[in-house]
Order: C-alpha cells, then sequence, then structure tokens
C-alpha cells in the first residue's frame, strides 16, 4: 500500500459505524469528546489515490504511515458556496466603510473595471493555498458573468485547470447584476457556459419585480434542463417576507424533471415568512429534492441591517429544513472582499456560527453542522467517491480532534490533508506551554478525564 492512516476515528456515516437501517452506532463513542474513549480506532489503507480498505488493525505495510493516535479523521470539507472572483480584494479600492450588502455590491462595481486576469488568477491560487491548508479540497464557486469580457470567467477557469490535482473548483455562472436587469447578461451566461463553466446561476430577487424574477427562475431553469446543467441560485437573500422565488424554484425544478440537481442558496427571506406559508413550502422543495445552501458568516452580519429591535438573525431555517428531509449545506460565501473583511477558508469556522445561530446546540444537531460542511455539501456538488470507505477517492483529514463536535468547538488544527493519496499539506497541534507554578506546562484544549 502506499498510505496507512492507522487509529482513526470516523465522523458519523462515513464508514463502518453505520448500523444496517442506516442508524448510527452510538456506542461507538461519537459525542462530545468525553466519551472519545469508547470509539472504534481503524486503519485506513490508500493505494493508487484510493481507499482500499477501512478496517481495525490492518496487517499491510505501507511506504508511508501517519498515526492519528485517535483523532477524527474526515473527508475532506466542502465549500458550496463561494466567490473566488472577489476573494482577497479586500481595500480595493477601498474598504467597506459601513460593511453592509449595498455598499459590497457598489464597491464589487466600483472594482470590476480594474480588475486584471492576472490578479484574479494570483489572488485565487492564494485562497486555494488557503483552502487545502484547512482541509477544504472543493469549492462551488460563483463567477459574475455581468461584464462582457468574461474576464473573471476566463481567470476561473485558468484557476480550476491550475488546481484540479488538489482541489475540485465547481464555477456557477452567475449573473450578479440580473439576468434580465442587467443588458447581455443571458447570452453572456450563455458563452460562459459554453466557455465550460459547470453551473447555471441566477439571482431572481435582485431582477426589478417579482415577476421578472420568476420569469430569470423559468428561463434559467429551462436552459439547465435543455444543457442537462445544474442550478444554483442565489435566492430570496432578503428580510421581505415576501420574497418567495424559492417557491418557483422549487415548482420549475418539479416541472422540469431537475429534482436532486438545483440549489437554492442563502433563502434568507424565509427566515421572515408566515410560518403557515412555510408549513407548505418545505414540502415542495422536498417533493422537488431541491437543496438549500445557507451561508451563516454572511448572513449574520448583512442581514436585519434595517431592524430596529428586535433585530432578524437572517439566516435560513437550517433545523425546520433539514427535519423536512431537505439537503443543507453551510457556505463561506466570502473572504476578504467586497462584502465581508474576514475569514480564511476554515469551513469549520462557518460551521460554528451556523450551528449558533441556528441554536443547533443539541448532540445530533451539532453533528448535523458538521455534515453540513462536508458531506451534505458534497452531495449538492455531486462528488462522486467522496468519503471513507473502500472504493473512494483517497481525500481525506486528521484533525487534532477526537470527534466532529469538538472539531467544531476548537476550529481544531488539520494535522494532515491527504489528496488522491497524498500528503499535500501538514500542520502543528495547537498547543501551548505554560509556566505556572503547580500546573502542567502543555495545555491541551481537548478535555481529557480520567
Ligand atoms: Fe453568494
Amino acid at each position: 500500500m502506499d498510505l496507512i492512516i492507522r487509529r482513526a476515528v470516523l465522523p458519523r456515516g462515513t464508514g463502518p459505524h453505520k448500523t444496517q437501517n442506516g442508524s448510527v452506532d452510538r456506542a461507538s463513542g461519537h459525542g462530545t469528546g468525553v466519551t472519545a474513549k469508547a470509539a472504534t480506532l481503524v486503519d485506513i489503507g490508500i493505494e493508487a489515490g484510493r481507499i482500499v480498505a477501512v478496517e481495525p488493525h490492518l496487517a499491510a505495510v505501507a511506504a508511508e504511515e501517519i498515526d492519528a493516535a485517535g483523532s477524527l479523521v474526515t473527508p475532506p470539507f466542502v465549500d458550496p458556496h463561494f466567490h473566488m472572483d472577489a476573494t482577497l480584494s479586500y481595500g480595493l479600492p477601498r474598504v467597506n466603510a459601513s460593511g453592509t450588502l449595498l455598499e459590497g455590491i457598489a464597491l464589487w462595481g466600483e472594482l470590476k473595471p480594474q480588475l486584471t486576469q492576472d490578479a484574479l488568477v494570483e489572488r485565487a491560487l492564494q485562497y486555494c493555498d488557503w483552502a487545502v491548508a484547512r482541509g477544504l479540497l472543493a469549492i462551488r464557486s460563483h463567477v459574475d458573468i455581468s461584464d462582457g469580457r468574461l474576464l473573471a470567467v476566463e481567470a476561473l477557469l485558468e484557476v480550476k485547470r491550475r488546481v484540479a490535482p488538489y482541489l475540485d473548483l465547481q464555477l456557477v455562472a452567475f449573473p450578479q447584476d440580473g439576468l434580465l436587469r442587467s443588458p447581455g447578461a443571458f447570452d453572456n451566461l450563455k458563452r460562459a457556459i459554453a466557455l465550460g463553466v459547470d453551473v447555471v446561476g441566477g439571482i431572481p430577487h435582485f431582477e426589478r419585480t417579482m415577476a421578472d424574477g420568476a420569469q430569470s427562475v423559468r428561463m434559467l431553469c429551462e436552459y439547465a434542463a435543455e444543457q442537462g446543467l445544474r442550478v444554483d441560485m442565489h435566492c430570496d437573500e432578503s428580510d421581505d417576507p415576501l420574497s418567495r422565488h424559492i417557491e418557483t424554484l422549487a415548482a420549475e425544478t418539479h416541472r422540469l424533471g431537475l429534482h436532486g440537481r438545483v440549489a437554492g442558496s442563502h433563502l434568507t427571506s424565509m427566515h421572515s415568512m408566515d410560518n403557515y406559508y412555510v408549513s407548505k413550502l418545505l414540502p415542495l422543495m422536498r417533493e422537488a429534492g431541491v437543496a438549500a445552501i445557507a451561508n451563516p458568516l454572511i448572513n449574520i452580519t448583512l442581514q436585519g441591517r434595517s431592524d430596529t429591535y428586535p433585530k432578524r438573525r437572517g439566516m435560513t431555517r437550517v433545523p425546520e429544513l433539514m427535519a423536512a428531509g431537505i439537503t443543507v449545506a453551510f457556505g463561506h460565501d466570502c473572504v476578504m472582499d467586497p462584502w465581508y473583511s474576514l475569514g480564511s477558508g476554515d469551513m469549520l469556522e462557518v460551521a460554528h456560527m451556523g450551528l449558533h445561530v441556528a441554536q443547533m446546540t443539541g448532540v445530533d444537531a451539532m453533528h448535523a453542522c458538521f455534515d453540513a460542511v462536508t458531506v451534505n455539501a458534497a452531495h449538492i456538488l455531486g462528488l462522486e467517491g467522496y468519503g471513507i470507505a473502500p472504493g473512494c477517492e483517497a481525500n481525506c483529514v486528521v484533525l487534532d480532534a477526537r470527534d466532529p463536535v469538538e472539531a467544531i468547538r476548537l476550529r481544531a488544527a488539520r494535522l494532515a490533508v491527504v489528496r488522491r493519496g497524498k500528503i499535500v499539506s501538514r500542520a502543528p497541534a495547537a498547543r501551548a506551554t505554560l509556566n505556572l507554578e503547580g500546573r502542567p506546562a502543555e495545555v491541551d484544549f481537548r478535555l481529557h478525564r480520567g
């Protein structure tokens, strides 16, 4: 074998911990870190870029071995919603003084004419370096096609080619200025797809009227159906409870047979919608197999800005969507760009914020937040061979934590990141050395008992 990762703890649902009916074997000790002693340890055998064995005490030997020593080994993080054409542009040409969505859009408008392909590629490559170091090995990025030159499209297609050996980059043709509102946008979008962009985007709530928004959803879904493509729209990123384009998106998905291939991103208006209406909407989404992508870091900062108090949290109804059987993932959306000044490609930070905003502090709910940045996001992207099981692509992350909850709590260090069987990044564990009388010298933020 090429590589064996020994004594690994797996997250729920990625390996041999699943019982026959698909439920999780609770005796395996996946809890809050305290019970980790009881966790089943497995060895992961890797050959020719694939996982070939996941079992306790693998007898084989390998050219290289990693001792996980009871740490969590997870499939890579997946970001289902990002804007790589804007990332790391913080301060160009100026910072967003108010921190609002509208000033961010205006700022992006100021920056666009100054963009060069080289600078876009350089910033995106730097971000992908951060991503790999964070164990984030698949990203769905929207790319603005409003500019007739398609400069950003060409730049990100170049980035996609260059990072392919170590990161899966999926691109969405995104009409930032509106499909109907911006002249030539649909044409640009079709050209972007012809050049190799993967997914059809949209922004119905930004069109001039509700009717135009619904019309844009219909046009884009019909085009995606014709071309056999997936759809991912910025949808109802608004505090207006009557912004209901998700209803049209679900209905069009159902009408056109796009089940399982469509995602609604943001969906923040759902937070403010009438409860009775939502009780009809969720089954419609479920029936159409429309997934939901929440972006907790961004929407907790951008939504509710015109509220006084009480002030809305602005994130979509994550636990309710999950309870309705809808696939929900969390996206990073922005890192150091006109809309958001912070971030470092850490999907555990995204899960941490999502958990708080959605008040998902129950044990199962916390695990669900981990799934929202791993397996659920992978499902939305349609990634093949994702997981820790024989036959899967050998992509995984060794975390300095013993279970997903501890990983989220600590935003745990990525001790090793493996891509197609090769170690592509290593990082030290987070420890500190104390100089206190009568106390141990080393501080380890994991909880130790007994
Ligand atoms: Fe976005």
